[in-house]
């Protein structure tokens, strides 16, 4: 990941970068976009849920944006609000713009460079900001939510998407391999996450309390929920193509962390000429949930 590490790099967790350790954005692009299509039904559920706390938005600011993907279903979540994408890189912001632009939408729909915790002066002052698995690609997270809590309106909410529960794929025996290739999987994951954070500018730990950390910006907490991903096989293409795409990346970063026999068992499932390939098989499916943690600024 090397110098991109500095503001944030990592992204989808290790994807993306070709050989000379710079990301490809428009792999990164295609990838979140895809899994914004595929998760549309729960982040539905996920805005009509903070329309409680913000029945009519006037302006929303989705904090981390990337290419704007969920930016996007937003937009159609609350139809007057005027919609802003944040992000520190551009690559990912034009990519917004020209969907905006594609989707007769430029009327409300905007793009600033934004980086968190300091560099956040063009972010306008919100009645809604939304931070979807972007907090954690910052080095000091508490120092950001305080930022932010200075660009959230009187009566805005905050609502934080950070964890969940991690998705699962395939029934227990998938015919082949070692049981518990998810578990090591997962093992190795929360090594290389530790890594990457290590690896920010400015990290620092901090007990992953949410709730705390918002108080702590001087918001009110107001609730937690978390929202079900639920799609049972068969996989609809855009569902299965995503599976296969994570698998791949995995993959990828973690070939040196699996032992031998669990990377082979990987490379059957990724071999799209294998019938019992994540490619091909009937009973790939996606079920996966996501934490929300909303918080308020007192009018
Ligand atoms: C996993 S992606 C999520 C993108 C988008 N929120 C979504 O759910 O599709 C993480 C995003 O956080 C952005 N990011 C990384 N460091 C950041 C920082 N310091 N401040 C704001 N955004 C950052 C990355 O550029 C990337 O677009």
């Amino acid at each position: 990941m090397g110098h991109h590490q500095g503001h944030g790099g990592g992204h989808g967790h290790g994807h993306g970068h070709d050989h000379d350790g710079d990301m490809d954005w428009s792999a990164m692009g295609v990838m979140l976009e895809r899994y914004a299509r595929v998760a549309a039904p729960m982040y539905g559920e996920v805005a009509a849920w903070l329309s409680r706390w913000v029945p009519e938005p006037g302006t929303v600011v989705d904090v981390g944006s990337g290419p704007g993907a969920v930016s996007f279903l937003l937009a159609e979540a609350f139809p007057k609000a005027r919609i802003v994408a944040a992000d520190p890189e551009e690559a990912l912001l034009r990519r917004a713009r020209d969907r905006a632009t594609d989707e007769g939408l430029t009327d409300r729909f905007d793009t600033v460079r934004a980086t968190l915790p300091d560099a956040i002066d063009d972010v306008p002052e919100a009645d809604l900001l939304w931070l979807c698995k972007s907090l954690h690609h910052v080095g000091d997270q508490g120092a950001a939510l305080a930022a932010l809590a200075g660009r959230l309106a009187p009566g805005g909410a905050v609502a934080l998407l950070e964890g969940g529960l991690s998705p699962r794929y395939l029934p227990r025996d998938i015919g082949f391999g070692r049981p518990g290739l998810l578990s090591r999987l997962e093992a190795a994951d929360e090594e290389w996450f530790a890594g990457m954070r290590d690896g920010l500018d400015g990290s620092k730990g901090a007990t992953e309390d949410w709730p705390a950390l918002l108080t702590a910006a001087g918001l009110r907490y107001e609730a937690t929920r978390s929202f079900l991903l639920d799609l049972p096989a068969p996989l609809p293409e855009d569902a299965r193509a995503h599976v296969v795409q994570e698998f791949t990346r995995r993959r990828e970063m973690q070939s040196e962390r699996l032992a031998p026999d669990d990377i082979a068992t990987f490379d059957r499932l990724l071999d799209p000429n294998d019938p019992q390939s994540l490619h091909r098989r009937p009973d790939l499916f996606l079920l996966t949930a996501q934490t929300v943690h909303v918080a308020v600024k007192d009018a």
